[in-house]
């Protein structure tokens, strides 16, 4: 592996520690932990929140420019998204989400169990319930399942397909940040984007704004 234990400022490559502070550390290492030792997702995911809560209350290891919008974003609306860990066999990856004041993210899914955390500002979340058993791929019926509004380290869980279809507003009036650990490459699968009106499904990438998607993932 190319990516442990050498220094390498942010940035200058495509996957392992893109951010190489202790507190990602931390967190990386406390997931693979208890991904060998608990088989049960939820249960995992569960044990996982203590760790997660001690990186969104951490101060001063997100990078400035890692916490700025994003002009040339593939999620559209400035939302920048800057890959702070990626494994290079696609099994997790932690980011950092950017939505400029008033801004929001089109309603989306995941396709992978993990943890969302506010970092910065303040966030509405509205989350979808699908009506259909998914057997059409172009659509969906959807109803809103809750809303719920997220402020610093408050965070949810992500256990899919329960819940997995959402989006996101920034409410305060600064730019949102939130951190993202999925077990997924997550900007880098091909995700789904909902019109929650017509149904109509459509696949998207949405891409990293600091980091190449592998060609073999697309
Ligand atoms: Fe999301």
């Amino acid at each position: 592996m190319c990516d442990f234990g050498k220094p390498h400022p942010h940035g200058a490559k495509d996957f392992g520690f893109l951010v190489d502070v202790p507190e990602v550390r931390a967190l990386v290492d406390e997931t693979r932990r208890l991904t060998g030792k608990i088989a049960d997702t939820a249960a995992r995911v569960d044990a996982l929140r203590p760790a997660f809560g001690k990186l969104l209350a951490a101060d001063g290891w997100l990078p400035k420019e890692y916490g700025e919008p994003d002009l040339k974003s593939g999620m559209g609306s400035g939302i920048g998204q800057y890959a702070l860990y990626r494994a290079e066999d696609g099994s997790l990856c932690l980011f950092s989400l950017v939505i400029p004041a008033g801004a929001e993210t089109p309603v989306h899914d995941h396709l992978a169990w993990g943890l969302i955390g506010v970092y910065r500002g303040i966030q509405d979340e509205t989350v979808y319930r699908r009506l259909d058993d998914g057997a059409d791929e172009s659509k969906a019926r959807l109803e809103v399942a809750r809303q719920q509004t997220v402020k610093r380290g408050e965070f949810y869980t992500l256990l899919p397909p329960l819940d997995d279809i959402h989006y996101v507003k920034t409410v305060s009036d600064t730019v949102s940040v939130s951190i993202h650990l999925l077990a997924n490459d997550t900007a880098c699968v091909t995700r789904h984007r909902f019109d929650a009106q017509s149904g109509i499904v459509t696949p998207f990438r949405s891409g990293y704004s600091n980091a190449k998607c592998a060609e073999r993932r697309v």
